[in-house]
């Protein structure tokens, strides 16, 4: 359905992305995992038409998109990551705006209004002010509107970010409901990897404008087939103890993890008694060392040596 050739964009001195190559097929959730400044938002502008690429190509079922933007715009929704909404209209007075923007009137119009606002479960606040809305409702009118027009691909960018658990249960929910029950295909940004895992087929890890690693979850973690991931509580955290563990030969990555540190390892290695034997020298207090199933977490940070959040 969409397919991303070599795509790049520069701003002045920054390369914001650096040939991404990527692509949908029709019914597919496919995510974009990547930390701030990856390339996300940029990829996405580019491919919704609203910014136009330095280089590279863009077909939407083998048309050129950048000669032809009209073939993706009317079957696009986007949802951009900052809220663009009106704050002074209601939310029913918002989606008829985009909805009019996309040729919809009358019965039609008022139809797909009431039909959206229930799909994102807000009917009983239709009437009411965006300006008056939590984050998290504002975020589901954000989506709302972009589906008024009954989208082929929805392209989402970071649609949970800074909104209530329930609120972000809500649109998750939603959104694999879109995929599995209507057939949207599915692009979601994101940088918290346990939503990707939660709702994506596929994924793409970007990081530096490039595409740097790119598969099924399974594909993803069987990277990590080799290695092994160690959760190591401690009592009290040390930054003696994490240099140590960061230049011993059998350790791959270290980083700071809820209540002490994660490590990659090759797998078999027997690095017990070392990793206690540290912790003894720098006088750091051990509650327990684990073994986890490797996350996509941990696939980016085997690939970068970094946490996808800081
Ligand atoms: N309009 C612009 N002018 C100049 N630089 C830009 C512009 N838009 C983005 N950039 C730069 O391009 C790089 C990629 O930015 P982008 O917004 O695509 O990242 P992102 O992956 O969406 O990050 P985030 O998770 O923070 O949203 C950054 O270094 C950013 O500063
Ligand atoms: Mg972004």
């Amino acid at each position: 359905m969409l397919q991303v050739d070599d795509l790049r964009k520069k701003f002045k001195s920054t390369t914001a992305v650096d040939g991404v190559n990527l692509y949908l097929n029709e019914g597919e959730s496919v995510g974009l995992l990547g930390p701030n400044g990856a390339g996300k938002s940029t990829t996405i502008s580019m491919i919704s038409t609203l910014l136009r690429p330095t280089g590279g190509e863009i077909h939407f079922k083998g048309v050129d998109v950048l000669k032809k933007p009209e073939v993706i715009r009317p079957v696009l929704g986007v949802v951009p990551q900052e809220i663009a909404l009106y704050e002074e209209l209601t939310a029913i007075e918002n989606m008829k705006f985009f909805g009019k923007t996309y040729g919809l009137s009358g019965e039609n119009l008022k139809n797909k209004v009431a039909e959206v606002l229930e799909l994102v479960g807000l009917t009983d606040r239709g009437k009411d002010r965006v300006k008056e809305f939590s984050g998290g409702m504002k975020r589901r009118i954000n989506m709302a509107v972009a589906l008024m027009h009954d989208p082929v691909l929805l392209i989402m960018d970071e649609p949970t970010v800074g909104i209530d658990p329930q609120s972000r249960n809500y649109i998750l929910e939603m959104v694999r409901d879109l995929n599995k029950t209507k057939n949207m295909t599915i692009l979601y940004t994101s940088h918290y990897m346990e939503e990707v895992e939660r709702l994506c087929d596929r994924v793409y890890i970007m990081d530096h404008g490039q595409i740097i690693a790119s598969g099924t979850q399974e594909e993803l973690k069987s990277i990590l087939s080799s290695e092994e991931t160690l959760l190591i509580e401690v009592q009290e955290k040390s930054a003696d103890f994490i240099k140590k563990l960061s230049v011993h030969p059998s350790i791959q990555q270290v980083v700071e993890a809820n209540g002490g540190y994660k490590v990659i390892t090759a797998k078999g290695e027997d690095l017990f008694s070392d990793i206690f034997n540290l912790a003894k020298s720098n006088q750091v207090k051990i509650r327990g060392v684990h073994v986890q199933t490797p996350t996509l977490e941990d696939v980016f940070l085997h690939m970068t040596g970094r946490k996808l959040r800081d």
